[in-house]
């Protein structure tokens, strides 16, 4: 994109590197105040025209070498400041008071307890209230000027202030939805800061100028996948270019979901946008899966064949970003950030929008990226806004590699070693499934066993289920998945089969994916869950048979998760649909919250 035409007012996050400093921004811009993340190492004379800053949290110590730092001159701005836990004890260290480590440490719910009125961030707050807690270091000796404006059990200084230089900190995390009144303590600090109004419609009216400026006279091409972003992109560059500016590419991989292409096609068609050209390559991607079976190979392979195939097209249509053509991408807020926008962020995944080739045209500044400043709430309200169907704005997000990543993949059985289970015993029987997954614990990716338990009521999530769920994976460290097989209540001898992705495969697990659509829109479930993976895995009953892995998934942006309780009707209904699939012969529900598990299992 160029240039952004007005500078704007923002509260700026600076991210020390924990997992919510997205949360803080989409947060702080639906209180109305425009928003951005920031490296912490920021130098205070690019924040002095901010309207406030917050520190975010992080997963270090202050006196870990190397833990990040901001500069000590942006408390001298004259700007609100609030650092919130990690935030909190960087600006009491930078400020010249002491940080040590507490004397216990909190993790989780705890009662804040106000000192007097609590000064103004916890003035709309009760006098005592349970916040989200998850710190070893606290605040031993407060900066000159400070006051404590809370408490808790074991953390004297759960809040602080310095009134007159507009200074605030916070032990807790008021931006996660378990802190009662997080939302009162952030609209407080919003409302000191005076940053500029933040909206979706203000957005699309000034985003439409920023597009004309910087595509000038040159037309954009542009791949359109099926989702939410990439859809809502190409309609808002033909909305304002006009559509014989722009030309769309939707490539047919033979991993999307079902009826995906004909239903995108036909709401482009209603809104009168017919230049997107469908291209079905579905022969070269699964020819270049054949005998691949390690996650990331898969990715490699699928990333590489959609390149190959734009290439092609686009030759073949003589758009080269020589003859005055740029490109177009749907990326979103997050997308950017994930991939190193800022430094201290935990890296979980390189973007597809960010390869190479991609990240040499944007220094040319050849890409445009028109939502690249936005949260997929704040896209789907403009895709409303530019009358895209219901459905297809409200679609669960899918992963750029479709179904490629939910049909699991492995050349042998994966076998556990007795020694593993360390003598570990639960009241229900359980039977370790011959395949691995992906977790995450720490910043780090792992890739262990998943463990399913058969109940006598296998469609009931019963609260023992959801304590085992919890309690196995911490206890084995073997297992980082826990599932409730939902098709039978008895342990059966499951016979494993090697698989790679075929047409066939992908076919069953569209048709499971589809059931499982269909069965949520009928129970109104399906807009209140973030994300449904359904997961096909190479083992049956017998040779060449499979299973379905049920993982629905409730989140904010994707970084942690946990599982949807699903209602023991819908549960039923779903399984007994997907047992009739030919070849299908166990259904599972995936029980676990990331971490330790990861969202997909690969
Ligand atoms: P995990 O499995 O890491 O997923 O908990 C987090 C989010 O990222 C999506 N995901 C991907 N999206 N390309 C994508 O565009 C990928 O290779 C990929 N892998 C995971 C996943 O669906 C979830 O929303």
């Amino acid at each position: 994109m160029g240039k952004t035409l007005t500078p704007r007012r923002s509260i700026i996050i600076l991210d020390f590197g924990g997992q919510y400093a997205h949360l803080i921004a989409s947060r702080v811009r639906r209180l109305g105040a425009y928003s951005e993340i920031r490296d912490p190492e920021t130098k205070a004379s690019a924040l002095k025209d901010a309207a406030g800053i917050i520190l975010s949290g992080g997963p270090q110590s202050v006196y870990d070498p190397g833990s990040p730092a901001g500069d000590p001159k942006i408390f001298s701005l004259d700007i609100p400041v609030m650092g919130i836990c990690y935030g909190l004890q960087w600006m009491t260290k930078a400020l010249g008071g002491e940080v040590k480590q507490g004397a216990v440490k909190e993790y989780g719910p705890m009662v804040i307890e106000k000192v007097g009125s609590g000064g103004t961030l916890l003035e709309d707050c009760p006098q005592r209230f349970t916040a989200w807690m998850s710190h070893g270091d606290e605040a031993k000796v407060l900066p000159k000027g400070f006051t404590k404006i809370a408490t808790s059990k074991s953390c004297a200084h759960a809040a602080i202030a310095d009134e007159v230089r507009h200074l605030y900190g916070v032990q807790f995390h008021p931006e996660v939805t378990h802190t009662e009144h997080g939302q009162e303590i952030l609209k407080r600090f919003v409302s000191l800061c005076h940053a500029d109004p933040w909206s979706v419609e203000g957005y699309a009216k000034r985003i439409g100028e920023e597009i004309k400026a910087s595509v000038q006279d040159r037309r954009v091409f542009m791949l359109v996948s099926g989702g939410v972003d990439s859809s809502v992109a190409f309609t808002l560059l033909n909305s304002v270019l006009g559509p014989s500016r722009v030309q769309g590419l939707l490539v047919d991989t033979g991993l999307m979901r079902s009826d995906e292409v004909r239903e995108v096609r036909f709401a482009f068609e209603k809104l009168g946008i017919r230049n997107l050209r469908i291209e079905d390559a579905s022969e070269e991607f699964f020819a270049a899966l054949k005998d691949v079976y390690d996650p990331e190979e898969k990715r490699r392979a699928i990333g590489e064949t959609f390149l190959a195939v734009q290439k092609r097209v686009s030759e073949e249509m003589g758009l080269t970003h020589a003859e005055g053509w740029m490109l177009g991408q749907g990326t979103i807020y997050p997308d950017t950030i994930e991939t190193g926008g800022t430094k201290h962020a935990d890296h979980i995944k390189t973007h597809h929008n960010r390869v190479e080739a991609v990240e040499r045209l944007i220094e040319r500044g050849l890409v445009i990226e028109p939502l690249k400043d936005l949260y997929k709430d704040e896209v789907r309200r403009l895709g409303e806004e530019l009358k895209l169907p219901h459905d297809l704005v409200w679609r669960h997000p899918f992963p750029g590699p479709g179904l490629g990543v939910r049909i699991l993949c492995a050349e042998r059985p994966a076998a556990l070693d007795e020694w593993k289970m360390q003598n570990a015993k639960w009241e229900m029987d359980s039977a370790v499934l011959p395949v691995r997954s992906v977790g995450v614990q720490g910043d780090g990716r792992t890739y262990r066993h998943a463990l399913a338990l058969f109940s006598g009521h296998p469609c009931a999530s019963t609260m023992d289920v959801w304590k085992l769920a919890t309690e196995i994976p911490n206890k084995v460290s073997a297992f980082n998945r826990v599932l409730l097989c939902t098709s039978r209540s008895t342990v059966a001898d499951f016979v494993f089969t090697p698989g790679f992705v075929t047409r066939a495969r992908a076919d069953t697990a569209r048709e499971a994916d589809h059931i499982v659509s269909e069965e949520m829109r009928a129970a109104g479930l399906y807009e209140k869950i973030w994300q449904f993976p359904v997961v096909l895995l190479p083992f049956g009953l017998k040779k060449g048979g499979q299973s379905v892995v049920l993982r629905p998934i409730e989140s904010t942006d994707a970084m942690t998760a946990d599982a949807v309780r699903l209602p023991e009707k819908a549960l039923k209904s779903m399984t007994e649909r997907i047992m009739k699939i030919p070849g299908i012969d166990a259904v599972f529900y995936d029980l676990t919250s990331k971490p330790p598990a990861t969202i997909e299992w690969e």
